[in-house]
């Protein structure tokens, strides 16, 4: 009988200690939910990995750079690698339009002038392939590489 009660007194204490505790905490908890799936309410499971890896910079052109592989020759940091060039510091050398050109037709801009003769060189077992994506979003792409210091 003493066992019964206990296991009843404790029933009583959990479910009372619940609706104050849980009480309380669904009121954030919910505000939470909805926060959330604002985020989350325009198409998120395949932009979750994506958040992840453009973390630091959310930017539309840090994506596409993410997206469109950019990140293969030219480094995660946009620093270079052995396949490709460096893209920072890159702002006196190139408009956004043009640079935007560039990625539709990068082999059009190897005689532009002497230092992309040297760079379509120095890179000539690498060819930079052309980026048929539209033109406003090469654009924002080429902006947001403009913006990047060395
Ligand atoms: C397969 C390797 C490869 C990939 C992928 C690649 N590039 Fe390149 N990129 C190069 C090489 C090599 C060059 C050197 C010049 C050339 O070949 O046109 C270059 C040159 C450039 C330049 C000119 C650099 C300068 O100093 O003026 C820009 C800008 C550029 N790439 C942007 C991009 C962007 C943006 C992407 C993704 C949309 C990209 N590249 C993807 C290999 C690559």
């Amino acid at each position: 009988m003493a066992c019964r009660t206990l296991i009843i007194g404790t029933a009583v204490a959990m479910a009372v200690f619940c609706l104050t505790g849980c009480g309380g905490g669904a009121g954030t908890g919910s505000a939470d939910a909805t926060a959330g799936s604002g985020d989350t309410g325009g198409g998120s499971p395949d932009a979750a990995p994506q958040a992840d890896v453009a973390q630091a910079d959310e930017s539309p052109g840090a994506k596409f750079y993410e997206q469109w592989g950019c990140a293969v020759c030219h480094g995660k940091d946009q620093g270079g690698n052995r396949f490709g060039p460096t893209l920072r510091g890159l702002a006196p050398h190139w408009t956004a339009d043009d640079m935007a050109s560039y990625l539709l037709k990068p082999q059009s801009f190897h005689d532009r002038n002497d230092r992309m003769r040297e760079i379509a060189k120095k890179y000539n077992t690498m060819v930079m392939p052309p980026y048929d994506h539209p033109h406003a979003d090469r654009l924002e792409l080429a902006t947001w590489i403009l913006s990047l210091e060395e």
